[in-house]
């Protein structure tokens, strides 16, 4: 993703205790959190934590309870302000801040969702949604105005006037994101926005989050424990353990290769196929404009007859001796997962096209898709019986 930078993290750690100082020295000695608890009562939440978050994606921390991830993200508009290291947004140092200047950063640059609805009861969905903007003095048609613009987007037209107590859980999350997008802020920090909700609303929620986002383009760090709601949701994303990012990447390329053993057996049950795209599999192909120019190559070759049509031949000694046959080839687009080349790979026995925009991006056969699928013990990827 080629965005700006937006957030980056630099050198954070973050240490609760009476002495954070002290603490941290020991950890930088190489005192384990577990070791740190005991000896000395306090708690290592964050220890160098280096990240680049860019301008338009979804960045999301994921790693299970207690692995730093609400610590992180609170940090972004310094409900939480480190032991050590800064936070830079658009470039400015947030901790060089002062209380006007901060107060002005969290109404207008950040915004949170959280993960218990925190709406206020007696007031109505309209109300709930526009408290900030009204809190911030903005006049009240022109807040109700952009109110209703954020209700109709997450989908709760003609629920402006109920109460939450009148709403299920997700629309009332979906309440909560309104009320995020309404003060326009640059930035959304979602901490476990989605873990309340049932299945079903909760991927409800998430495409709806992704349509918002790819109309909106706002930076959002999304936190979650769920695996698959990070590879769906997730441009990048970073994994947490024990206050420390074990791997930072996209989805696909964590799959592909896992940091270390811990990220391994993180994402173990991961169905790969759907996560991998032929894309990022395809292998180069040789491209020539008839059979004839391909008389020196070897394997499968694609001729393009430059207008867009593509066939596919097996070069070598039969195209020396002008026998090779030109089949059809089977495209597929890049951006397509591996799960939807399994029809078109088993059906023939010659690789798929892959294609981006239009244009010839590589070859994707059997043995590449196999080797990428299985699991480092020699299974193939999938959940696990
Ligand atoms: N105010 C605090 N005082 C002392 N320790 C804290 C404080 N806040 C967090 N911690 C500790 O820091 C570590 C990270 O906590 P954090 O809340 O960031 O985890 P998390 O990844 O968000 O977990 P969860 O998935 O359960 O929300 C934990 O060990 C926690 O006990
Ligand atoms: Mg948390």
């Amino acid at each position: 993703m080629a965005g700006r930078l937006k957030i980056r993290v630099e050198n954070v750690s973050k240490i609760f205790g009476g002495n954070p100082t002290a603490a941290l020295a020991k950890v930088r000695a190489g005192m384990g959190k577990a070791e740190l608890l005991e000896t000395s009562n306090h708690v290592l939440g964050l220890h160098e934590i280096n990240l680049d978050i860019r301008e338009g994606e979804t960045f999301v921390i994921m790693g299970l309870s207690g692995s730093g991830k609400s610590t992180l993200i609170r940090h972004f508009n310094r409900l939480i302000e480190p032991t050590a290291g800064r936070i830079l947004v658009d470039g400015e140092d947030v901790l060089a801040l002062n209380p006007a200047a901060l107060r002005r950063f969290c109404r207008r640059k950040v915004s949170m969702v959280f993960q218990r609805f925190a709406l206020l009861p007696h007031k109505t969905v309209l109300e709930n949604v526009i408290y900030g903007l009204i809190m911030d003095g903005v006049p009240k048609p022109a807040a109700r105005d952009r109110g209703m613009q954020q209700i109709e987007l997450v989908g709760l037209a003609g629920f402006e006037n109920h109460h939450p107590g009148q709403l299920s859980g997700g629309m009332q999350q979906r309440v909560g994101l309104a009320r995020a997008l309404a003060t326009d802020a640059e930035i959304l920090l979602m901490d476990e926005a989605f873990s309340a909700l049932d299945p079903l609303i909760r991927h409800d929620m998430q495409m709806q989050l992704r349509d918002i986002q790819a109309r909106l383009h706002k930076t959002i760090v999304f936190i979650t424990h769920d695996l698959d709601e990070a590879l769906l949701l997730g441009n990048h994303i970073a994994i947490l353990k024990d206050g420390m990012v074990r791997q930072v990447g996209t989805g696909a390329s964590i799959l592909m290769a896992p940091a270390d053993d811990y990220v391994a057996r993180f994402v173990r049950d991961v169905n790969r196929a759907r996560i991998v795209t032929c894309g990022a599999l395809a292998e180069p192909g040789q491209v020539f404009a008839n059979p004839q120019a391909a008389s020196g190559a070897s394997g499968w070759v694609i001729i393009s007859d430059g207008c867009g049509g593509h066939g596919l031949m097996r070069a070598g000694t039969g195209a020396r001796n002008g026998e090779a046959k030109l089949e059809d080839a089977i495209t597929i687009e890049a951006s397509a997962n591996v799960e939807e080349a399994f029809g078109a790979l088993a059906r023939r026995d010659r690789p798929l096209v892959v294609m981006t925009d239009g244009r010839v991006s590589g070859l994707l056969g059997w043995q590449t898709v196999l080797k990428a699928l299985e699991r480092n013990d020699g299974t193939i990827g999938g959940p696990r019986c």
